[in-house]
């Protein structure tokens, strides 16, 4: 068993076991890149500063570049006994450059770096997750341009309620993800400030500057409180939320070409390559894609309630709970990331039946409202107009036909308001193009919502 840094006032050796508890290195050795550039800027500063040597600064940096190339080249060895990255790192640093390799830590605690190291992690996760989300978003456009004119059955309690245009239901999604990709921008804002330099909770006796080694590693700027900079979470806590939100909008989406897909509904057919079949049903296509991904959603949550947890009682500042931090938010990366980039295609190569889109839509009396709208304007109070409409359906469903499948005698017969002009109101394709204003299934609504949509994507 080597010999810890930290063993100076220890009698007794760390048992395997407890060892082995304690240890992060299995998993925060994704961090290894990050924690190396911080290493670099930190060293930087502290030579800049004149709290080591150029010299000495010099040969560190060669040396956490010869370290840098063994984990790239899966060369580095990730052991147990060293705990953690940050002093694995250092450890092979000193196997290689030897004692100076102990300056490197001066004017710092792996507290501030492993908080260093997660947010610039987080950061550029973050910046990957949004470029899925804006190939969805591409995506989802796209099919809602290409189908613009496609009318499904619109659903309130899963019931048919009024006709829209599968464009109009496609930019409902639009507009999720939009706020997803916001959402995740936001974080980054707030994300972006160094805790490099707060050292183990109180600051550092040594005249360090915090500006540069920000500067140098991207950030705005040094965070302000030294406390907050090694206990804050908030920012890997506000990634699981938007995580979270955002693997709900799979979810729903997902729910929905489930039951769409149906013998019953058979809306839409996702393709072969993204469906398995079923050992013993011959007959069968399942979609396991959108099942998993509406599965995964569990875990999600979970990391999110998780971490909460995790933070809920801990007294300021750094406690060793918080190394249970990392687990979650990696999982959630792995999680969001591979539902992210599958679902795109998913949404490109399925297939709309819009011929069944189309008569399901006329099922439900889905232009009921319309009929009684059409009343109302001519004058009938509208309950009045419910209760006549209310009646022409009984007997659609009586003839087993459609409120448009009546003549005009039998519509007539309903009431004396009802003129020829009547058919201009009730079919699909007239009860969606009149509802035209800011946000409708209009078709010139959906195509303002669609130039939008273009203009978010270009500036994005
Ligand atoms: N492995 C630790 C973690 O992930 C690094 C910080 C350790 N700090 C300490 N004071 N023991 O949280």
């Amino acid at each position: 068993m080597s010999e810890k840094p930290w063993a100076g006032r220890f009698s007794l050796p760390t048992d395997k076991f407890v060892e082995e508890f304690n240890a992060s290195i299995h998993f925060d050795k994704r961090f290894a890149e990050y924690d190396i550039k911080g290493s670099m800027a930190h060293v930087r500063m502290l030579a800049k500063q004149g709290i080591i040597l150029e010299s000495e600064s010099e040969q560190i940096l060669e040396g956490l570049k010869t370290v840098l190339e063994e984990i790239e080249s899966g060369k580095f060895e990730f052991k147990t006994e060293d705990e953690d990255i940050h002093m694995a790192v250092e450890k092979r640093l000193r196997e290689l450059i030897g004692q100076v390799a102990g300056k490197l830590h001066t004017a710092r605690s792996r507290n501030d770096q492993v908080a260093v190291d997660f947010r610039m992690y987080l950061r550029q996760e973050i910046f990957e997750i949004k470029n899925y989300l804006k190939l969805l978003l591409e995506t989802i456009l796209n099919k809602a341009k290409n189908e613009i004119d496609a009318v499904m059955p619109g659903y309130t309690h899963l019931q048919t309620a009024q006709p829209i245009l599968f464009s109009h239901y496609m930019m409902a999604y639009f507009e999720m993800f939009k706020r997803d990709y916001q959402r995740f921008t936001d974080i980054i804002d707030r994300l972006n400030y160094s805790p490099l330099g707060a050292g183990a909770l109180a600051g550092t006796t040594f005249n360090i500057d915090r500006e540069f080694t920000a500067k140098e590693l991207g950030f705005i700027a040094p965070t302000l409180n030294s406390l907050d900079s090694v206990s804050d979470r908030d920012f890997a806590l506000e990634f699981l939320s938007a995580a979270s939100i955002c693997q709900m909008h799979l979810s729903r989406m997902s729910e929905e070409f489930i039951i769409f897909s149906t013998s019953e509904f058979a809306f839409i057919e996702l393709s072969d390559d993204y469906c398995t079949g079923s050992s013993i049903m011959p007959q069968k296509k399942n979609p396991d894609i959108p099942e998993l991904i509406r599965g995964k959603t569990g875990r999600v949550y979970g990391n999110m309630i998780s971490l909460f947890t995790t933070m809920k009682g801990l007294p300021l500042a750094y406690n060793k709970d918080m190394q249970e931090d990392k687990e979650p938010v990696f999982d959630t990366v792995d999680t969001l990331k591979a539902s992210l980039k599958i679902f795109s295609p998913m949404i490109e190569k399925m297939k709309l039946n819009k011929s069944k889109m189309y008569s399901s839509a006329k099922l439900g009396f889905s232009t009921a409202t319309d009929l009684a709208d059409y009343l109302v304007r001519r004058g009938l109070p509208f309950r009045d107009a419910h209760h006549v409409v209310g009646r022409a359906v009984a007997y659609c469903l009586d003839k087993g036909v459609d409120l448009s499948d009546l003549t005009i005698e039998e519509l007539k017969g309903f009431s004396e308001l009802i003129k020829d002009d009547i058919y201009d109101y009730i079919t699909l394709e007239a009860s969606v193009n009149s509802r035209k204003a800011t946000g409708g299934t209009a078709k010139v609504s959906v195509e303002h919502q669609i130039k939008l949509g273009q203009e978010f994507l270009s500036e994005n």
